[in-house]
């Protein structure tokens, strides 16, 4: 779990969960089945033909461990952990708080949750928790103290995994009370200054009381974006208070068990960069809609074509947003599907050979575990149908098994990955407050350009598509060892953010600001000089006004000759289009048809050593494709694998000391023929791995080659 830091030209070797293999397990839930120990017996069996070194047990387990109130069950479990620990598999031990057993809410009905219509919830489903009742924080802390108490020294338990994706939110009274204090912490000077902060002069919102302040509600306030970006705020730091309450019993127990919790990637209701550093390892639970197409207003990352390659990429992504928030250090994938998700609006099944490589494209990314949900089916229960290593036909050892066993072993191959860094010079900067205030702010819905997850996924995708490893990191992140970093669309601007990049650029590093970025202050208040506020000077320029494109229609960039060699001259444009006022950025491309066609619609300033550019407007993919090519050139990103992957085939690299791991995936159907160069081995199967390789369709290799350094 320890994390060194080394200068930005040595790769990063980081610990993660600190093992010497990559995890390859799967929540289980044997309290499900305590009638049937046969049952049990034939899950040993087959764990062991699937190859699996982990498990997660005890997720949804409360009322298996406390029956009734302050009785307590843990034989079950005693046995459990012990028959695994002799079959040597790892144990990652879960507190039970996601669900809570009937007695309790029926008993103590402050701890289920209230919604924004201000109607508490009745007994039901999971999740449905007050962030705030103190009876359910001392309940929590109550069990989970317990089970610290009880396995802490236990030789099978390697980590703790708390609740289970933390989110949503409570708006009963013990959590308005709560959001006022919080306010009265933010705001020392008073009300005068959250007036001030939220810009309450507007439509006669001056509060005169504290008592007066309310979470957002359908029925009551719900287009005020300052008082909505704090509650999304304090949502954060009450589900991180939450998730401390239930720590501080594990960590006074057994002080030597890391902790996480299964995060759920580009997740909008948390700001995960400020739960991260509460935990010792991040993990994460993936569940891309592999051969999906597109259905509007499903939500799911897909493609109006089927391609498989556009989900891989944001999966990237994810990964990469996961990875970051830990610095870069290795993750965990906590759970994955081995075939079908239950919730997903059309079910598909993996097909042949997607589950090895999308298992393996999280270990790509630095993941040091490929996880399930779930190990069995249940019979009964919401997810009955979701898919499983082992299915209803118990024993079974069909498709599904057979891929899960050959990704155990090739993870049996790998035990150097664990740790491995990712060695990443390009970065792309990703903040949840800017998310939140794009939706809040009305800049417009969440379409096309507008949509801010989209828009950083869409700059992220060529670097992804050249094999260039990238991180996606938050404001706070040290920028000092990036060569690039690219900001889509950071409508919110921190404190401090501005003078941290200008430091960046003038010490040479290359920032790309795209358009959108900087047009409000942290209290989500416009700045007084317009955009891009402070950024101004640093780029150069100033944001006269914006136009929108209707959908579907489209205006031209016209890249002026000698600007940027290795651009082609034109490229479509299209979503919002800033109109310029250049004070000091040299331009490189001009709008092309409409009033303001000739005006500055791409720049860059050089500052100090390095130089900030700046889109104006939503570049299409061509561009950032050309752009991405010719800045890597350019400023000698590493890559992978020095090859042009043809599309569809992804190369991430992983580094250990003196050695390399490159994963090449492919993602079409088709096969692909990559260049893997000379000197390099195959790491899975032994032998050469050289010259022109072709991978099947949904097919990967693993290649390692010694660095010299
Ligand atoms: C109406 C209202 C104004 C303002 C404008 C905005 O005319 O009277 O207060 O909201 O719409 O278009
Ligand atoms: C989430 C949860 C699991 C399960 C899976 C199903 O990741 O953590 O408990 O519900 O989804 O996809």
């Amino acid at each position: 779990m320890t994390t060194a830091t080394t200068s930005s030209s040595e790769p990063r070797h980081r610990g993660g969960l600190g093992l010497p293999i990559l995890l390859h397990g799967a929540d289980y839930c044997p309290e499900q089945w305590l009638d049937r120990p046969d049952i049990l017996e034939e899950d040993l069996q087959l764990m062991a033909e699937a190859r699996m070194t982990s498990v997660t047990v005890g997720n949804f387990a409360w009322s298996a461990l406390e029956p009734s109130e302050g009785k307590f069950t843990f034989e079950w479990l005693d046995r459990l952990m012990d028959r695994m620990h002799a079959a040597g598999i790892r144990v990652i031990l879960s507190t039970p708080s996601g669900a809570r057993p009937p007695w309790l809410a029926r008993r103590y009905p402050e701890v289920l949750r209230t919604g924004p219509d201000r109607r508490r919830n009745l007994y039901g489903g999971r999740h449905n928790h007050c962030l705030t009742s103190p009876v359910y924080r001392r309940k929590t802390a109550e069990i989970n103290r317990r089970l610290a108490e009880r396995y802490a020294a236990h030789p099978a338990l390697v980590l703790w995994h708390l609740s289970n994706e933390y989110g949503g939110e409570c708006h009963c009274e013990l959590c308005q009370e709560a959001f006022r204090a919080w306010l009265r912490a933010r705001y020392p000077g008073g009300l005068d200054d959250l007036n001030r902060a939220w810009w309450t002069g507007f439509w006669s919102h001056t509060y005169t009381d504290w008592r007066q302040i309310e979470s957002p509600a359908p029925h009551g306030e719900s287009t005020f974006p300052s008082l909505s970006l704090d509650w999304r705020r304090f949502v954060t730091d009450q589900t991180a208070a939450f998730m401390l309450s239930e720590i501080a019993p594990l960590r006074a127990a057994a002080p030597r068990v890391p902790v996480t919790t299964n995060l759920m990637g580009a997740f909008s209701g948390l700001d995960y960069s400020r739960l991260a550093p509460h935990v010792d390892v991040v993990s994460w639970d993936s569940y891309p809609a592999w051969h999906a197409r597109e259905e509007a207003g499903t939500g799911f990352i897909s493609d109006a074509a089927g391609r498989d390659w556009v989900v891989a990429a944001a999966t990237g992504f994810t990964h990469d947003l996961m990875r970051g928030l830990k610095g870069g250090a290795p993750f965990l994938l906590m759970e994955s599907t081995p075939s079908v998700t239950n919730w997903h609006p059309v079910r598909r099944l993996k097909r042949p050979g997607m589950h090895v490589v999308s298992s393996l494209q999280a270990v790509a990314h630095g993941s040091d575990s490929v996880q399930y949900f779930q190990w069995r089916r249940g019979l009964g229960g919401f997810e009955r149908f979701h898919g499983s290593v082992v299915d209803h036909r118990g024993g079974a050892r069909g498709r599904t098994f057979e891929e899960v066993a050959e990704v155990g072993r090739i993870l049996d191959a790998l035990p150097f990955a664990a740790g491995a860094a990712v060695p990443a010079e390009t970065a792309i900067l990703f903040d949840w407050e800017s998310w939140w205030a794009i939706r809040d702010a009305s800049l417009g819905p969440e379409r096309g350009d507008t949509s801010y997850l989209g828009t950083c996924m869409r700059h992220h995708r060529p670097f992804w598509a050249m094999g260039v490893p990238t991180d996606v990191i938050g404001p706070g992140a040290d920028l000092a060892r990036y060569r690039l970093v690219v900001m889509p669309f950071l409508a919110l601007l921190r404190a401090g953010l501005a003078d941290q990049l200008d430091r960046f650029v003038r010490e040479g590093g290359t920032l790309v600001v795209t358009r959108g970025s900087a047009v409000l202050d942290e209290h989500a208040r416009c700045f007084l000089e317009g955009a891009p506020g402070p950024l101004a000077g640093m780029l150069g320029l100033q944001v006269e006004e914006t136009d929108e494109l209707y959908p579907g229609t489209t205006n031209r960039l016209a890249v002026r000759a000698g600007g940027l060699p290795g651009l082609r001259e034109e490229y479509g444009i299209s979503g919002r289009c800033d109109l310029l006022r250049v004070e000091g950025a040299e331009v490189l491309g001009v709008y092309g048809s409409d009033f303001y066609a000739g005006t500055p619609a791409f720049t860059v300033r050089a500052l100090g050593r390095g130089r900030a550019f700046y889109f104006a407007a939503g570049f299409d993919d061509s561009f950032l494709a050309d752009f991405a090519r010719v800045l890597s050139r350019q400023l000698g990103l590493h890559q992978a694998l020095e090859a042009d992957l043809p599309e569809g085939v992804s190369a991430q690299a992983r580094t250990a000391g003196q050695e390399e791991l490159v994963f090449l995936l492919n993602f079409a159907t088709a096969p692909r023929t990559v260049d893997c160069g000379s000197g390099r081995k195959d790491a899975v199967d032994g032998g050469p791995a050289e010259g022109a390789v072709t991978l099947p369709g949904f097919g990967w290799k693993v290649l390692s080659r010694a660095l010299s350094r």
